[in-house]
């Protein structure tokens, strides 16, 4: 059996699977975000090593612990674990959607040197620039820092007692020369730190330690139980759903919205601001385009609507025509097409008719024309998809599904139902490094439907992004 961790931002979510990838056990822990201030996003990584707890004891109520071989690691992104000597966590930490290293961002981004080694825009969300705004603004915390890590690689830190990243996280860093897969020395030293503040770095499939012997003992689990490199969990999901070939492509409906493709090469264009990473698997890379906000904006819109977000989608009806009201989900920035930390969401066009659904379908709107952005800048890349399937929380609306499908002019075939997130992907990849069988275990799921544009919807979800595009020029700079 293989037990699969992914330590999302609403919630770390474990699974435990057998020899043959059947979901033996599941458990999460909730998570929240602090948000101090207008653009910031923290999480007190004690949070995480008490949910880890949680989950872990769930799992080993519910499956024996002592017949698992393997663990994999799939977390959110980007975030910026500051660690002193001792391993102290020095203050929270910084993540993936917090956007106030935006001018330290800009002034990386215009030294040449990072866009040519990593492949990508230097955006604020990426751990460097954080830790450059940390060494600024905190400089008697910059002065401490021994090691930064990755959120998931901070949990292996507790898991293994050792300092590890893998390829797919740490091209996300800005720090890793992401053709070589290897650590930037220049770059490093170009924000002030060195080789020595980052872990050893491993492939997502490779083993990256084994377990501490107490915390094998907490859980009856085997001291021999191996810890693979695992994924940031957007390469962990596309691991769990088979998408790791060129053409294999999905569409993440989740806190964050992502459009995800595998490739074979590492073709980067940063200037499209889409990411070009590792992929968890060696000699693979994969591009995606990234929404700050996708079910975040539905669950902020429900918040204030005070109803549940299921309840506010499940009753629109048939896919319509998008309506007049416009919604730009830039709640806090967005990252893909448009780089912009300073941005910040809007509705428009509202009369006297626009009512709740209206605003309802306005926000899976918005968010749906921003999955086309990312859907052309993919395509100006060169890069081909020749089939998506839909993963994430967000594809429980059939509403939401269907306009995604219809706005990208491309069908979206849906899982079975079951866990493809990346505590799945996390799982095979610590199969794989168990094993040492590779990608032949990332085969598809299966598919229990596929959704299909409605073809004569296609041409009014494309003139009303054209809309929303023009909505964006109008605001962008009314700050
Ligand atoms: C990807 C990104 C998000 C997080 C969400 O670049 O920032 O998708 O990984 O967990």
């Amino acid at each position: 059996m293989y037990i699969g961790l992914d330590l999302g931002t609403s919630g770390l979510k474990g699974i435990v699977i057998d020899d043959t990838q059947s979901v033996v056990a599941e458990a999460v822990a909730p998570l929240t975000v602090q948000r101090p201030h207008d653009g910031w996003s923290e999480q007190d990584p004690a949070d995480w090593i008490q949910a880890l707890h949680q989950v872990m004891h769930a799992l080993s109520a519910a499956a024996d612990m002592s017949a698992v071989r393997g663990i994999g690691l799939s977390g959110q992104m980007h975030g910026a674990t500051l660690l002193g000597s001792d391993d102290t966590v020095l203050r929270p930490c910084i993540l993936w959607n917090d956007t106030r290293a935006a001018k330290e961002a800009a002034e990386m981004d215009a030294d040449p040197a990072f866009r040519q080694v990593t492949g990508n825009i230097v955006f604020p969300g990426f751990t460097a620039p954080k830790v450059a705004w940390v060494m600024a603004h905190e400089p008697d915390i910059g002065a401490k820092i021994r090691k930064v890590l990755l959120p998931k690689d901070y949990l292996r830190l507790v898991l293994t007692g050792e300092y590890v990243a893998e390829m797919s996280d740490a091209a996300g860093t800005s720090w890793l020369d992401v053709g070589a897969r290897a650590w930037s020395d220049d770059l490093l030293g170009k924000t002030g730190i060195s080789h020595d503040h980052m872990p050893r770095l491993v492939e997502g499939s490779d083993v990256s330690g084994t377990l501490r012997a107490d915390f094998a003992a907490q859980y009856g689990l085997r001291r021999d139980v191996v810890v693979a490199g695992g994924g940031g969990d957007n390469a962990a999901s596309a691991v769990g759903v088979g998408v790791v070939t060129a053409g294999d492509a999905f569409v993440s409906l989740g806190t964050s919205g992502v459009l995800f493709a595998a490739s074979a090469a590492y073709q980067p264009d940063a200037a499209t601001a889409v990411h070009t990473f590792c992929h968890a698997l060696p000699k693979t890379w994969h591009q995606m385009g990234v929404i700050l906000a996708a079910a975040d904006a539905v669950n902020w819109f429900a918040n204030v609507i005070g109803q549940p977000a299921a309840d506010l989608t499940s009753g629109l009806g048939p896919l319509q025509a998008p309506g007049r009201t416009l919604f730009l989900p830039y709640l806090g920035g967005e990252r893909t097409p448009h780089n912009d930390a300073n941005v910040r969401g809007q509705f428009l066009h509202l009369d006297h008719a626009t009512d709740r659904d209206a605003m309802t379908r306005a926000v899976l709107e918005g968010v749906t024309h921003a999955f086309r952005d990312s859907f052309d800048a993919l395509v100006e890349t060169g890069t081909r998809i020749d089939r998506l399937i839909g993963v994430g929380g967000g594809t429980k609306s059939d509403y939401w599904v269907q306009a995604v499908a219809t706005a990208l002019n491309m069908p979206i075939a849906l899982p079975v139902a079951g866990d493809f997130g990346g505590a799945f992907g996390a799982a095979r990849l610590g199969m794989m490094a168990t094993t040492g069988e590779g990608a032949a275990l990332a085969g598809p799921p299966r598919i229990a439907r596929e959704v299909v544009p409605d073809p004569n919807l296609v041409d009014a979800f494309g003139a009303a992004h054209a809309r929303y595009r023009a909505g964006y020029t109008a605001i962008k700079d009314l700050h």
